[in-house]
């Protein structure tokens, strides 16, 4: 794992956009996996400024989302399809219908999570993944006690993630309680993930996710199983990490390959 801890939200933006953009320009047609929650929006920020002053393009990209609430109106605005429009779509030129979202109101929403997975793999999988951490150290919504080889389904949220996700509705009655989420192993197929903490509320969750032993108890911790995985934090989510100066004195004189 890379760990880099950065002064602020907005070093990790420009950072995390150096990645993205990256890609993007040795492979136009990337497939982009996309995460909800506040701690990506100035990643996206910066993404659209680079868009709208640099010419970055995502006209050949397509994307996959992470997350969706059960049984929310697809027009709710905090249906995290209609989040993301918001957020990251409308702001760059990928192409709507080349934004792929799991649905949280199919009939059959098993039939339709299988069918998510079959689309994932269609399209060659997941280029870079860029995810959030949940307080409970779950990202998507993999809560404690997910599988760490679980796939698409329909899962029941804990109250802490509810109370968490309240700030977002009128009150903590309307955060719906069941989602349907991308498993930790679909998370894991992708080739390169990005992870992104910011604030003190965070700073357990990544001690453990970095520091801690793998666990269903704290979910991101799989991703220590993964090759090419970068966990970004500034410095108030990453104040309880142990050896905090090794991964500054790593990320300084990181080999140019
Ligand atoms: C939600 C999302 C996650 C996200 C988490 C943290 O539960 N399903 O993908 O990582 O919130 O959100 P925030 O970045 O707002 O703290």
């Amino acid at each position: 794992m890379e760990i880099v801890v950065l002064p602020t939200p907005a070093d990790i933006a420009r950072v995390a956009a150096d990645r993205i953009a990256n890609l993007v320009h040795k492979r136009p047609d990337a497939v982009l996996g996309l995460a909800t929650g506040s701690s990506p929006l100035p990643l996206y920020q910066e993404l659209a400024r680079r868009h709208r002053e640099e010419g970055l393009s995502f006209a050949q990209s397509s994307a996959f989302l992470l997350d969706e609430y059960v049984g929310l109106s697809p027009d709710h605005p905090e249906a995290y399809r209609n989040v993301i429009r918001r957020e990251f779509v409308s702001l760059v030129d990928i192409a709507e219908s080349a934004v792929h979202s799991p649905s949280g109101t199919a009939a059959d929403i098993s039939a339709a999570c299988a069918a998510y997975e079959k689309e994932m793999q269609a399209a060659g999988g997941v280029d870079i993944q860029i995810l959030g951490i949940g307080t409970d150290g779950h990202i998507a919504f993999n809560e404690p006690a997910s599988s760490l080889t679980s796939r698409t389904r329909v899962t029941t949220l804990t109250e802490q993630t509810r109370e968490d996700n309240a700030r977002f509705f009128d009150s903590i009655d309307d955060v719906p309680m069941h989602v349907v989420t991308q498993g930790l192993g679909t998370i894991m197929e992708a080739r390169e993930i990005i992870l992104i903490a910011t604030g003190a509320n965070k700073a357990e969750a990544v001690a453990q996710l970095v520091e801690g032993p793998i666990s269903a108890f704290w979910p991101a911790t799989v991703l220590q199983n993964h090759q090419h995985i970068t966990v970004f934090a500034d410095e108030e989510a990453g104040a309880e990490l142990k050896l905090r100066s090794y991964y500054d004195h790593m990320y300084r004189n990181r080999p140019e390959v």
